[in-house]
């Protein structure tokens, strides 16, 4: 029988990779032909590609895990849903009926989970930018609020006025947990002594009470050691509060910040070798609280995963369009999906299953999306066979930054649907059309009729 011919392809060997294949074979040709059950075809058949798709089971897990985590080292732990993570309302429906509040950073967020049905007392409001409006509002029903800077001080003591009563609030530290670079930009800083100023500020101003403390030290932190020292410090400050002010500690929120099994670019080791588990995260916070806090006191612990509670749970549905070579001889598809909609692409990389079985040699090939930009590189290295058009690539995990993120920039964007622990398919949202694109824009009548023909 005569064989196919297959083209030899020569690989330049780079210094700095680990061995011959480097990093770019890391994801070659898996195979993925359905979501929990459901087939890909039957997906992109139904609703269209490309497609995002969240799996309620995994979902599911990575709550139970996370919070069994933490709920059987510490007696008293409130999850607050990191709604920028991911807001589609079902995805913080479903957070919410596992038993989470919500952490809102914005007014729009805010006024999402009150349309969610979240009662204000069960949400945590950060962020840097609260109107007046909304805290106004939040005050009135009872929300958690974590002060960013002195300006919301000022703004929280007029309200205080207002209402005629005094304002529990909580306030938002930056610390040294040696975490590279380090968040300064939200809170005060704590080794500077500006929190002890902001909190000197407050009991002088006599109409708010400190009785919180919030710290978010950044994403994807690969280490436990940094929650560790960030106990630390959130507890030696609120002893000194106590002492100094007599602000006594209802909750420390440590913001989040627990990786998900999503792969950094540049990490060589994949991520389930790379990242401690959850259950290290939570016995290096629960170790840390025991040996800070005094004996009997279990203020709530407040935690605000994001990434770590969805993201695996996601992945977009894409479809190869069209194949080609550039000036270099590289290989490269089109596909109808780019960073418009998978903006976390820049810094991670995704796993790419493929839909099918597909014969050939490895090459290493680019990925594109649709943009007529060159930024819209979803991967600009993966190891793949020759795909023909119309092949699916599973994008993996996607769940975390990614909907949110998403934007209309050249195309609509697409349906996201949600596959139930049964198999059952929901869409929990629908493609854009024109419509979506032209809602609220206006044309001045002047510019209403259509182009003449002619000079
Ligand atoms: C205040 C705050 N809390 C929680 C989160 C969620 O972070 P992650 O997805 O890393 O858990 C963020 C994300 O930036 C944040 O800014």
């Amino acid at each position: 029988m005569k064989m196919p011919y297959e083209k030899p392809i020569v690989t330049k060997l780079q210094t700095g990779w680990m061995n011959k294949y480097g990093r770019t074979f890391a994801y070659a040709r898996k195979v993925r032909t359905e979501i929990d059950g459901v087939g890909i075809d039957d997906l992109v058949g139904q609703f269209g590609s490309p497609l995002f798709v969240y799996s309620e089971r995994t979902l599911r897990r990575l709550y139970r895990q996370m919070h069994s985590a933490f709920s059987t080292r510490y007696p008293n732990v409130v999850f607050g849903w990191s709604y920028k993570t991911n807001y589609l309302g079902a995805i913080c429906a479903l957070m919410h009926q596992l038993g989470s509040w919500a952490e809102v950073v914005s007014a729009m967020e805010y006024q999402k989970a009150r349309a969610l049905g979240v009662p204000g007392e069960k949400i945590v409001f950060n962020g840097p930018h609260k109107p007046r409006a909304a805290l106004e509002r939040a005050v009135a029903e009872g929300a958690t609020i974590n002060v960013d800077h002195l300006d919301e001080i000022y703004d929280l003591e007029k309200v205080s006025l207002q209402l005629g009563r005094p304002i529990h609030i909580g306030l938002r530290l930056n610390l040294d947990a040696g975490i590279y670079p380090q968040w300064s930009r939200f809170g005060f800083n704590l080794e500077s002594g500006q929190a002890l100023e902001a909190a000197k500020r407050i009991k002088n101003g006599g109409k708010l009470r400190v009785h919180g403390l919030h710290c978010h030290l950044g994403t994807y932190l690969m280490e436990t050691a940094p929650y560790q020292r960030q106990v630390e410090k959130l507890v030696g400050f609120a002893t000194d509060l106590e002492r100094t002010f007599g602000f006594a500690l209802e909750y420390l929120d440590l913001g989040g910040g627990f990786p998900s099994k999503s792969r950094l670019k540049g990490v060589y080791l994949p991520p389930e070798v790379a990242l401690p588990s959850m259950d290290e995260y939570a016995e290096t916070i629960a170790q840390a609280l025991s040996k800070t806090l005094p004996p009997g006191e279990f203020p709530r612990l407040i935690l605000e995963a994001g990434r770590a509670l969805v993201d695996e749970a996601g992945y977009l549905i894409a479809t190869v369009g069209a194949a080609k070579r550039l000036a270099d001889g590289t290989r490269a598809y089109v596909v109808d999906a780019g960073v418009n909609l998978l903006f976390t692409s820049y810094w991670y990389k995704f796993n790419i299953e493929l839909d099918r079985e597909v014969g050939g040699m490895n090459e290493h090939s680019v990925v594109y999306g649709p943009l007529c930009m060159n930024i819209d590189a979803l991967d600009e290295g993966v190891a793949l066979p020759p795909l023909a058009r119309g092949t699916r690539l599973i994008l993996s995990p996607v769940g975390a930054y990614n909907q949110t993120q998403s934007m209309q920039f050249i195309e609509y964007r697409p349906a996201a649907v949600l596959v139930g622990e049964r198999g059952q398919v929901d869409v929990i949202r629908e493609a854009e059309d024109l419509s979506d694109i032209t809602r609220r824009e206006r044309v001045p009548t002047r510019f209403a009729s259509p182009p003449q023909t002619g000079p």
